[in-house]
Formats: C-alpha cells, structure tokens, sequence
C-alpha cells in the first residue's frame, strides 16, 4: 500500500480527480454506446423515434434529439481527456522527482563509511535508471485506477440494460484475471532479475569508462566489450521476457473476453432473450468493456512489474538514512587538543587495522603521519575527520567525545585535502569556494596561503578559469594545491592532507612544501607523508605500522631511536621516496 501511495504522487485531491473524472468518463462512454446501439437498431428498423426501456429509465424520443444529446455528450467526453491525461503525467513526474531528490538527499546524509561502500556508476543507475522505471509505476498505477473504474462504471450500465449477459461476462473476466495470476507474479520476479541486471550493468560501464585508457594501451578492447556483451546479453533476455509477459498477458486477456462475449450472445440468442437493440447496446459495452479489461490487466502487471525497481530505490534510501551518523547539539568553537585514547578500528569484523592507538595532539601542532603502505595511515585519517567512527575506545577534543559536537561546528573547524585532487567542471574560484558562503577575498586569501594564486593570474579568466571535467589544463601540483586552497577557504582550526605531495615533481613539491609552511601557523596540520622531507616541518612524527602506533615523537628523537624510521631516512637519502 505504502509503494501504492508513493506512485500515486501522495496527493488526494489529484488521484481523488482523477478518479471522478474516470468514472464520468465511463458513465458518459456507457450512454453513447447505449444511445448509439439504440439509434441504430431503430434506424434498421426505419423508426424516426427510440421507444425502448433502459434498465428502470423508459426512453421515449426523436433520433435526432438523441443523436444530438450524444453528440454533446461526445464533447464532453473529448474535454474530459484533458485532466484524464494531464493528472497522470502530473503524477508520475511528481514521483520521478521525489524520489530523485529524496534518494540522494538520503545519500548526502548517510554516513562516509555507507557511501565509500558502494560500487562504482550504482548511484547514477539508481538514480537515473531505476528511479525512471520504478515512476513508469506511476503511469501503471494511475492507468490501473483509470481503467478499473471506467471497466466498473461500463459493467455496471451493462447489468442493468441486461443483467444475466452481463453478471455472466463480468464472472468470467475475473475468473480469467485470477487464472492470470500467476503469469503476473512471474512478471514480477523476472521485472526483479532486470532491476538487478541494470545495477551489474552500471557498474561494469562505469569501470569500462574509467579504466578505458589502460584497456586502449593494453589493446583488450575485444576482451572489455566481451566483458561488456556479457552484461548486455544478461540485460536482454530478461527484457525479452519481461516486454513478452507485458504484452501477451493484457493481449490474451481481451482476445478470450472475446471469445466469452461472443459466446455468451450466442447462448442468448439460443435463449431468445433480450429485445435485438437493447442486447446490441449490451454487446457494445462489453466489447468495449473488455478492452477496459485489457487495460486493468496490463496497468495492473505495469505495476507489479515497477515493484521490484520502487523497493530497490526505497530500500536503498531507508539503508543510507540507517547510516546517518550520531552527532550531538555541543558547540565547538575552537580546538585546543585531540587525544585518542586506545582507538581500534576495523572494516570488517574482527580484523583491526588499527589497534588501540592513543595520542594526544596540541593547538597549533604539525604532525607527520608516516608508516608502510597499508598500515593504516588513511584509516586513521578518517577517524580524525571523523568520517568514520571508532569501534573501540575514545576520541576527544577539549577532552570531550567527538559523537557529542555539532556537525555543523565539526565541519567547519576541520578541513581535509585527499590523496587525489578532485575538481569540479566549474571556475577555479567555484573550485576553491565549493559550495561554501564565502567572498571573493576569501578564495583569493587561501589561493595566496596554498601558493596557487600567482598561477591562476597568469591563466586566461583568472578566477573564472574554467576547469574541464578532467582538469587536464591544470598540472597535477596545480590542482593539489587548489585542494589545498579549497580545504584552507572557510579557515579551518585542523587541516589534515594524505599524501599531498605523493604525485608531484620536486618543483610542484618544493612549492608545497612552501605553503605547508606557511600554513604551520596558521592551523594544526597533520600531514599523512610519503618523503621523508616533508617531515622536515614537522613538531613531531607518528610511526604506524600494522595498525598500531609504533612511536610518536620529535624527528630528532626518531632518527636516533626508531628502526623503521632510521631506514626510510636513509632510503630517502638514496634518493628513493617510499
Ligand atoms: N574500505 C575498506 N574496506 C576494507 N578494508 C579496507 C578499506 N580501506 C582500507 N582497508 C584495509 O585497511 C588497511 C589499512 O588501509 P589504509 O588505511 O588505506 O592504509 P595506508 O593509508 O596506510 O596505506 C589495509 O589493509 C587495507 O586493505
Ligand atoms: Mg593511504
């Protein structure tokens, strides 16, 4: 009923119009037809007036007096199709949007650790694809509702102009809805594969696209589309079926109403029952009726057909807002000390990858991050962000829990710059601003502090430079340190970089090197590193490995005392980054 309610666009008084409307229209439909069937026998007949009983009403009139009130009646037919068709486009356009927008509002909302877990080209799927299919739903669902009542009005008009014909066809048509059934539920599961197939499909694309450069060099263009052909192939033959079900079940459904009615006039005519005009009218509704039939029972399969599409996008929304992660009321207003105290974490359960790690961190401080590949580095970032949260232990600021702040507060007193840069295909300054209320003088100040605005003067906008959805006219330091621009922007008390200087060349990198220390002042940097020089501003240094927080200390004390870090020195003297 829920799903019901959402395809209907959740509005009463469109689906309540929509539903007057059907039934006048039915009613309007029934009378031409009866009127029609009545003028013709009795100009068959070669009478200037009908003189006929419908139902309880005696009818007594001209044929043109008749011919004209069906003439009008005709007209207001015609003018009835006007909210018959614009209340359903209504409603189904008003449900492709709200569960567009309510999709991903829930996944902004849901927490890091939700929204890192999903597979590539899923979320353009769900919201493009299968939210487009789950709102063909709505089509069916406000079709269903059409057609039922317009079946309903025209059955009812039948049983009384002639109630044995038309009691006897209406228990058929049921019967052959239910023998139907499970031709529907079939429908159903195969509309299910098909939702899935199109999930699979896009992530596959989505990869294709992404790697389409290392598929190019490595020339496995044949292997890639076969990879690819496979998907489609998996996509068509459920569609296959599902397009067949769509089709033949609504057609075999009127072809045998057909067959019913023309079996049923035969057995009246058998009978002798009826007067020839009024058991004309009779068949017309029918027949008429029986394509209303057709049309309950495809609407009615539509709709079950979106089902599995309406779940897979509200399912989706309820798991990420499941997600949402805990924040407090508590402001922060400034950061005076982190701590964590015996910290554990773990992707998976009972596999740490980071162990009870315990530190404190002061105001202003600049901390390096170093540690083998693997051993927890970014992990830890994202704890201090607090992208994602601790399974055991503590984390504190101004000794307080973290779980206890304002996410708004939070955010704006923590600033992050990533592995790798990721740029928007807007302006440089629509880049560093992103998305933030700030001015002009603002962007500018972090493009002076991160060391990329003499850069951006010399392009060809300024700070309208327009940057391509790759940013391909930006060096890789260039766009680095528009992220460490962007991340400086709203001023923030904490900024923490991964691996700033992992893609750069020594020149891109000695400028880096320039705005960290600039910036040493300013904020308290902690700085995940990849060359040892980058240590070199450091207060002091944490050595993780394992998962574990080997040593923490001054780079001076670690030269002397710390193995792992003794022997990065000297590679790093040899020339080689690690
Ligand atoms: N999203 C994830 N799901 C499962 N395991 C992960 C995930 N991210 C990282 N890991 C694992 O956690 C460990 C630490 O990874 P990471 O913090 O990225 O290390 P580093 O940044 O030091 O290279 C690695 O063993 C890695 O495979
Ligand atoms: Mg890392």
């Amino acid at each position: 009923m829920a799903r019901f309610r959402l395809l209907l666009g959740d509005s009463y008084w469109r689906v309540s119009t929509l539903m007057v409307a059907s039934v006048v229209a039915g009613l309007i439909e029934a009378a031409i037809l009866a009127s029609v069937a009545q003028a013709a026998a009795a100009l068959v007949d070669g009478a200037r007036r009908v003189d006929t009983a419908i139902g309880p009403l005696h009818l007594n009139e001209s044929i043109t007096i008749m011919l004209a009130v069906t003439f009008g009646l005709a007209v207001v037919r015609l003018l009835l199709q006007v909210p018959l068709s614009i209340l359903p486009a209504r409603i189904v356009t008003i449900t492709a949007a709200k569960l567009q927008r309510d999709t991903f509002a829930a996944f902004t909302r849901a927490s890091w650790a939700e929204k890192a877990s999903a597979l590539e080209g899923h979320l353009q799927e769900l919201l493009s694809n299968q939210v487009w299919q789950a709102s063909q739903g709505s089509v069916a669902a406000t079709g269903l509702i059409s057609s039922v009542l317009t079946l309903a009005t025209l059955v009812f008009t039948a049983l009384l102009l002639n109630a044995v014909a038309a009691a006897g066809v209406l228990v058929l048509a049921i019967l052959l809805f239910v023998v139907l059934r499970p031709l529907n539920q079939l429908a159903a599961r195969r509309a299910r594969g098909l939702s899935q197939a199109g999930m699979n499909f896009a992530s596959g694309v989505g990869e294709a696209g992404r790697l389409a450069e290392e598929t190019q060099v490595f020339g496995v263009g044949t292997a890639q589309r076969q990879r690819i052909d496979q998907l489609v192939e998996q996509m068509r033959g459920l569609y296959f079926r599902t397009q067949l079900l769509g089709r033949l079940v609504p057609n075999v459904y009127q072809s045998v109403v057909y067959l019913i009615v023309v079996a049923g006039l035969a057995l009246l005519h058998a009978a002798n029952a009826g007067h020839v005009a009024s058991l004309g009218a009779v068949v017309l509704l029918l027949v008429r009726a029986g394509s209303y039939g057709q049309q309950v029972q495809g609407s009615y399969l539509g709709v079950r057909q979106t089902w599995p599409y309406v779940d897979r996008v509200l399912g989706t929304q309820r798991h990420y807002l499941a997600s949402v992660p805990v924040t407090g009321s508590r402001q922060l207003t400034h950061v005076r000390k982190l701590a964590f105290e015996s910290v554990s974490y773990a992707y998976v359960p009972n596999r740490r990858v980071l162990s009870t790690i315990t530190f404190d961190v002061a105001e202003g401080e600049t901390v390096g991050i170093v540690g083998p590949s693997g051993a927890g580095k970014s992990t830890l970032v994202q704890l201090l962000l607090g992208l994602r949260a601790q399974d055991e232990g503590r984390y504190l600021v101004n000794d307080v829990p973290v779980e206890q702040f304002s996410s708004s507060d939070w955010t704006a007193r923590f600033a992050y710059v990533p592995q790798e840069p990721r740029l928007m295909h807007a302006s440089v300054a629509d880049n560093i601003c992103y998305f933030r209320p700030l001015d002009h003088a603002a962007v500018e100040r972090a493009a002076r502090l991160a060391r990329i605005h003499d850069d951006i003067l010399t392009w060809s906008h300024g700070y309208d430079t327009l940057i391509g959805p790759r940013a391909d006219a930006v060096s890789g330091g260039q766009q680095q340190r528009i992220c460490i621009a962007r991340a400086l922007a709203a001023e923030p008390e904490v900024l923490v970089l991964d691996e700033p200087t992992s893609s750069l060349d020594p020149q891109s990198e000695n400028l880096l090197q320039q705005s960290l220390r600039g910036l040493k002042s300013e904020v308290t940097l902690f700085i995940v590193a990849h060359r040892m020089s980058t240590l070199d501003i450091c207060d002091r240094v944490m050595v993780v490995a394992d998962g574990k927080l080997e040593a923490f200390d001054t780079v001076e004390n670690l030269k002397q005392g710390n193995a792992y870090y003794r022997h990065a020195t000297e590679l790093a003297r040899g020339g080689t980054s690690f």
